[in-house]
């Protein structure tokens, strides 16, 4: 079998002088004997605040920036990030009962997504939580929810757009879709929101997600800000609030670079200097997941035994798909490639041997790294998968076959 590339490994990881892998002056095997137990999920506070620095520094300073929930909702987590961002986006009514764990005000969080339950919308009016609503029904519901508990509830549009983001990895606008309302019929019930016992508070328009052309991300985001214009103007009504979608995309694959954040911002602030007036008082937000958290995360099993099948050897780790779904190829890719992946105590090493990573469940689709070279490896050394911060411990099966969820670490 010929050997595959790995991913890039994310900037900013070094090694001590024996050549084992550090994070904030300790080596991860320390961390990892810290946290007692593989497998693992160690994430660095301080890559966190570095990562939303620098994307402030490139940001026009109007923009707002959301941090979506999903991404990773590990409390500690959230609680970094609640002195980081300005507003939370969430996705159900248990992001929400996770923020209000995490002391985040109800002012800073909107709640988006399609099929909110009843008790959902009742707890999110309740707190005063936006509701991103998804359809005409969704309102319907909101209103009569407000009226019977009494509260007015905060209401803006998701709107579903006509166009997409080029090149993203799952497209979430354009065409007949579950998310958002169809755009031609938005004016018509933001005009009819305006008579009604409700918050008006604007339009969300979401349309895709890992992005790494700043290209794509630039003509979606003026074409968001000419649909959210045109919408309001339609309408006759104002804008506060603009949720302009995100997207941002992080590199995981070889091949892949980073976005160029800097050209992004550029672009934006261009933007924003030429406003026509219905956009002149409204309040801009991002909101992004994975960029600002995956690259934070890494992800440290242990290597369980070393075998040899047919000349190929294979790592055999107490890790798997289990906790990291996307590593494994199976959360919404279609050719299977590999995460950046190293071996902790080995970080510096020369890469020598060609070896099969793979995760202890059951399956063939059980794999963290294909035919990748590596330094060579024994049972009980750490495997790290990096890029593990987002979609990593909640987006993955941990029931699956009864080996339980990873540990997860703040450090
Ligand atoms: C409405 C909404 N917001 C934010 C996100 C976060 O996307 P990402 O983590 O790629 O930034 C998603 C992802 O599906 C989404 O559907």
């Amino acid at each position: 079998m010929k050997a595959k590339p790995h991913g890039p490994i994310p900037e900013g990881f070094d090694a001590d002088t024996e050549g084992r892998l550090l994070i904030g002056g300790r080596s991860v095997s320390a961390w990892v004997e810290e946290a007692g137990e593989t497998p693992v999920f160690l994430y660095i506070a301080d890559r966190l605040r570095q990562r939303v620095a620098r994307l402030r520094s490139a940001m026009p300073e109007r923009l707002r920036l959301n941090y979506a929930v999903k991404a990773n909702p590990f409390p500690p987590l959230l609680e970094t990030m609640r002195e980081l961002v300005d507003g939370f986006d969430i996705a159900s009514g248990g992001e929400l009962a996770m923020c209000e764990a995490a002391n985040i005000t109800a002012d800073r969080i909107s709640f988006a997504g399609p099929g909110k339950r009843d008790a959902e919308l009742a707890a999110a009016i309740t707190a005063g939580v936006t509701l991103n609503c998804e359809s005409e029904g969704e309102v319907e519901r909101a209103l009569s929810i407000g009226s019977e508990i009494g509260r007015k509830p905060r209401i803006a549009l998701r709107v579903n757009p006509e166009f997409e983001l080029r090149g993203s990895g799952m497209k979430m606008g354009g065409g007949a879709k579950p998310f958002g309302i169809d755009a031609a019929r938005v004016p018509e019930l933001a005009r009819y929101l305006g008579a009604q016992p409700c918050d008006w508070r604007g339009l969300h328009v979401f349309t895709g997600s890992q992005a790494l052309d700043q290209a794509a991300i630039i003509e979606t985001q003026g074409n968001v800000l000419d649909l959210a214009a045109e919408i309001c103007t339609t309408a006759g009504v104002g804008l506060p609030s603009l949720n302009m979608g995100g997207g941002f995309g992080v590199p995981y694959f070889h091949g892949d670079e980073a976005l160029d954040i800097e050209r992004v911002g550029e672009a934006l602030r261009e933007r924003f200097a030429h406003l026509p007036d219905v956009l002149a008082e409204t309040e801009f937000h991002i909101e992004l997941g994975r960029y600002l958290v995956a690259e934070a995360g890494i992800y440290c099993c242990r290597i369980v035994d070393r075998k040899e099948s047919h000349g190929e050897i294979f790592l055999v780790t107490d890790g798997g798909l289990h906790h990291q779904l996307a590593a494994s190829g199976n959360f919404g890719t279609v050719v299977r490639r590999n995460y950046p992946i190293a071996i902790a105590d080995s970080f510096a090493a020369e890469p020598e041997e060609r070896v099969n990573v793979v995760g202890c469940l059951c399956t063939p689709l059980d794999r963290l790294g294909d035919a990748v070279i590596l330094p060579t490896a024994r049972e009980g050394d750490i495997v790290v998968l990096f890029c593990a911060g987002a979609y990593g411990a909640t987006a993955s099966p941990a029931a699956f076959l009864g080996r339980g969820p990873a540990k997860e670490l703040l450090v």
